[in-house]
Order: structure tokens, then sequence, then C-alpha cells
């Protein structure tokens, strides 16, 4: 199974999903993908939400338990929610430490910033691994005012560089680059000795990540950058109407469904 030294010192593209439950943690791990991220695009893309923000770290939690149960192959990264760090030390230690502890993940990721190079230090220090994540970061849409590329201006973009290299620096063991420059990207990716994985930047990184449901089809929108490689809706769609046709039309259940027992006769 890779661990964080495997995903750190790997020599070939690294493969990273995201999935927010058992049945579909154990089809990504069937399929060989490395690194299961139990992203707090959950907002999105199964709780109902319009945004990230209101993901909470019991919802985090309750849903990288039921994929670190069902895994043992991929690595399971735990993606911290909207200021549950980076506002109190202990607090942010306390709720990284829960997704190791009570949820069984293998990392933590966390939407990397100024504020974040000392607590990515201390998390590694206490023993637990840190992905880091630049560019795009969606817990700050209110503050960008969308989610537009970043680091397109030349002092965006050196305060990437920079940001990446003090993560390196502090210890994290890989770091996502999303929505960025592919150029940025691949200079990053040439400066920094950590893997990059890329969302939105370009091919030049170590490995790429998307967002299961976009991947699978499952989700009504994705964004250009991503890519539907299947059409689940369409699949869930016919597997529904088929059923509910078969019982409107009285040919679910049928007899090899149903079970008739002698003793439970006249109960009346
Ligand atoms: O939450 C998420 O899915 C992510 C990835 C897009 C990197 O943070
Ligand atoms: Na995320």
């Amino acid at each position: 199974m890779p661990t964080v030294a495997d995903i750190r010192a790997a020599d070939e593209t690294i493969t990273m999903l995201t999935a927010y439950d058992a049945p579909t943690a154990e089809l990504v791990e069937g399929a060989g993908i490395d690194v299961i991220l139990v992203g707090d695009s959950m907002g999105n893309a199964v709780l109902g939400h319009d945004s990230t923000l209101p993901v909470t770290v019991e919802e985090v939690a309750s849903r990288t338990a039921a994929v670190s149960r069902v895994t043992d192959e991929a690595l399971v990264v735990a993606d911290m929610p909207f200021l549950s760090f980076g506002v109190d030390e202990a607090d942010s230690i306390e709720n990284a430490g829960r997704m190791i502890k009570q949820a069984g993940a293998d990392a933590i990721k966390l939407e990397s910033g100024p504020h974040t190079v000392s607590l990515t230090e201390r998390l590694v220090e206490l023993g637990i691994p840190v992905m880091a994540h630049l560019g795009l970061t969606p817990q700050r849409v209110n503050q960008l005012g969308g989610y537009g590329r970043q680091g397109t201006t030349k002092d965006t973009a050196m305060e990437i560089a920079d940001l990446a290299r003090a993560h390196e620096e502090a210890g994290a063991f890989s770091l996502v680059l999303e929505h960025v420059p592919a150029n940025l990207a691949a200079q990053v990716t040439d400066e920094l000795s950590i893997p990059t994985i890329g969302i939105g930047a370009g091919s030049d990184c170590d490995g790429q990540v998307l967002v299961i449901t976009d991947v699978i089809g499952l989700g009504e929108w994705s964004p250009p950058f991503s890519k539907q490689f299947g059409d689940v809706r369409s699949e869930i769609s016919s597997a529904v109407s088929a059923y509910k046709e078969a019982v409107e039309g009285g040919e679910f259940p049928a007899e090899e469904h149903s079970e008739t027992v002698e003793e439970v006769k006249d109960v009346y």
C-alpha cells in the first residue's frame, strides 16, 4: 500500500480521486488509484450545498471512517473543513487528530496559505502527515469572489511559488495545485522535491486529482478543467425508471422475489 513516504518518493504519475462513501471507495481502490481524498468537495458533490463552506468536521470524519473501513491499499487523506484549522492551534491539532485517530485517515489535507506554514510544521512534528493545497482554495471563495484561475500575474504566481517552497520546508509530503496556469505548475513541480498533484494545473504535475462525481458523470455540472469519463447519471435514471415501471406494472416483485410460508396463513 502506498504510504506517505511512497507518495513522497513516487517515480510514477500519482493518481488521486475523491470518494465520500464505502462502495465508491472500494471501486476507486479496486481500479488501483493511489490516493483517495475525502474532500470537502463533498459539500457540493453529495451534500447539496453550493460551496464547501458549510461542511463540518463531523461530516468529513464520518465519511473518512466509511472510506477507511473498506480500503487498505489506497492512501486515505481527509480534507480539513473551513475554519476547522488555522484559527487556534490546539483546535486545529484536535480536529486533524480526529481524522487520524477516530476516522482512520492516513494523512490530512488543508487549504494552505501564509497562516498554515507553522501549523503544517507542528502537525508533521506530531506525526500527522500533511498534504498542502495552493492555487485556487475554494474555502476562500468569498474573499476571491469566485472560483477563477489563480496565480495569473507575476506577483500572485510568485506568492504561490514561495508558499509552495515554505510548505515543503514545513514538512508537507505533497502539494495539490488547483486551477493555476500550467506553466506555473510546471515550475513549482520542477522546484519542489515533494510531488505536486494537479487539478486544472496542466499535465506537468507529478500527479492528477479529480472529483469522483465529475469523473463518473454523476453531477449535472463539472468545471471545464475536469472531465466526465462516464455517465452514471443516465445509468441511475434508467434503473430508477425501470423500477418504477416494473412496480406500477405489477412485474416487480415477481415470484422469485417473494416467499409464501405455510405456517403463517390464517393470522386473522
Ligand atoms: O475537496 C476536494 O475535492 C479537493 C480537491 C479538488 C483537491 O480539495
Ligand atoms: Na477540498
